[in-house]
């Protein structure tokens, strides 16, 4: 049996509290039979269940060590809600270098269960929010809010996360507890309806304004026609995010039926590319000029009509599905390295794209 708050040394459970009473009236010093008491729990039992990556297509629950507070500035979440992303996959399939061991897990949200001595806006038992970017909150990236390209996190690379490939070493949140570096900075504080509503609040940590930021990159405008590739929860946010902006018409390409009633139910055109070509259902529904904005939520293992890995396929139909003048924003995640892949070009992480017609 874990208890976890005598793991954390505070507030001993009921039966730990039974087990102290008893050795206190045996012990002098109740420093002495607290310390007895966690020593005794820890020998058995002071692991936390974390989804652990074990190798391509393997990950396994696993004990590992608790998260615990590193640092004066770290708090410690107990975990209630957390989802698996996209991303998640790309790691899980073996197509990153993501270190065998590693905690999964970038989309989190939770209570606060302790806190390190500097930290002053969060407090124990806060319900909290943890955008998936770790910043430090004062390196000239994060002061400029590009939070996602903090310079002093992940040394050697702007951008930092938990769980996550290439990105620093953090421990993700598919664990009972995770640690959250500046906790101050990148706890997002919820209001009091977090616990009712936690399901809706953890899209904030990724997927949200993931998909509100390709959007805001493809400058999404009232009244503008939108073609998103992709309909997975990113490409889904995308539609409801244009929608809320005052987009005119949406359409999501996609090959899974379910997930295209989903993007329906979000007042989007659903368009099966297994059902034809993508460009020309566009082309045909904006009267053969092109959409006046795209979205790429796919990434680079985006797929022909015969489930065959092309990375290049989603960027260059936005190129022809988009009109002359239009943009183009990108948040499928494109690697710099993808040795697995077929394509000789995809491995060192290019692409060829029509860049002759990006106009
Ligand atoms: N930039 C960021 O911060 C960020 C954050 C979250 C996710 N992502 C990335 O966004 C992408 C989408 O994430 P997700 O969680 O929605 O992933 P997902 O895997 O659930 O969805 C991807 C969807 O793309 C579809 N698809 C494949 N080939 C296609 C094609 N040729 N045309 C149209 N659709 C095609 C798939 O059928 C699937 O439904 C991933 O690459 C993920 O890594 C980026
Ligand atoms: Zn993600
Ligand atoms: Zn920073």
């Amino acid at each position: 049996m874990v208890c976890e708050r005598a793991n954390r040394r505070r507030n001993p459970c009921d039966a730990c509290a039974d087990e102290y009473e008893k050795m206190a009236s045996v012990a002098s010093l109740n420093n002495t039979v607290q310390r007895t008491v966690c020593f005794k729990i820890k020998i058995g039992d002071n692991n936390m269940k974390a989804l652990v990556y074990n190798g391509p297509r393997d990950v396994r629950v696993m004990d590992v060590p608790d998260a615990k507070i590193e640092q004066p500035t770290d708090v410690l979440v107990k975990i209630t809600t957390t989802n698996i992303c996209g991303s998640d996959l790309h790691m899980y399939e073996g197509r990153t270098d993501m270190e065998k061991g590693r905690i999964f897990g970038h989309e989190n949200l939770g209570k606060v269960v302790e806190i390190g001595k500097s930290v002053t806006n969060i407090k124990v038992g806060d319900m909290v929010c943890l955008p998936f970017n770790i910043g430090c909150g004062h390196c000239k990236n994060c002061e400029s809010g590009y939070t996602g390209f903090c310079l002093t996190m992940n040394p050697g690379m702007a951008g930092a996360a938990y769980g996550f490939a290439g990105m620093g070493p953090y421990s993700g949140g598919q664990a009972e507890y995770l640690r959250v570096p500046y906790g101050d900075f990148n706890c997002l504080k919820l209001p009091e309806d977090a616990v009712e509503k936690e399901n809706d609040y953890v899209m904030l940590s990724d997927i949200f304004p993931t998909g509100y930021h390709a959007t805001e990159l493809a400058n999404v405008q009232p009244g503008d026609s939108v073609v998103i590739y992709g309909a997975g929860p990113v490409g889904l946010m995308a539609a409801h995010s244009a929608s809320i902006k005052g987009a005119s018409q949406i359409m999501v390409v996609d090959n899974h039926k379910d997930r295209l009633k989903l993007a329906e139910e979000f007042g989007a055109i659903a368009i099966d590319f297994s059902m034809g070509s993508a460009v020309e259902q566009v082309l045909e529904l904006t009267k053969g000029i092109g959409a006046d904005k795209g979205c790429e939520c796919v990434g680079y293992q985006c797929c022909d009509k015969h489930g065959t890995e092309h990375s290049n396929i989603t960027m260059n139909e936005l190129v022809q599905a988009v009109k002359a003048t239009g943009s183009i924003g990108v948040v499928g995640v494109f690697v710099p390295k993808d040795p697995k892949s077929k394509d000789p070009l995809q491995k060192e992480g290019h692409m060829d794209f029509d860049f002759g017609n990006f106009g």
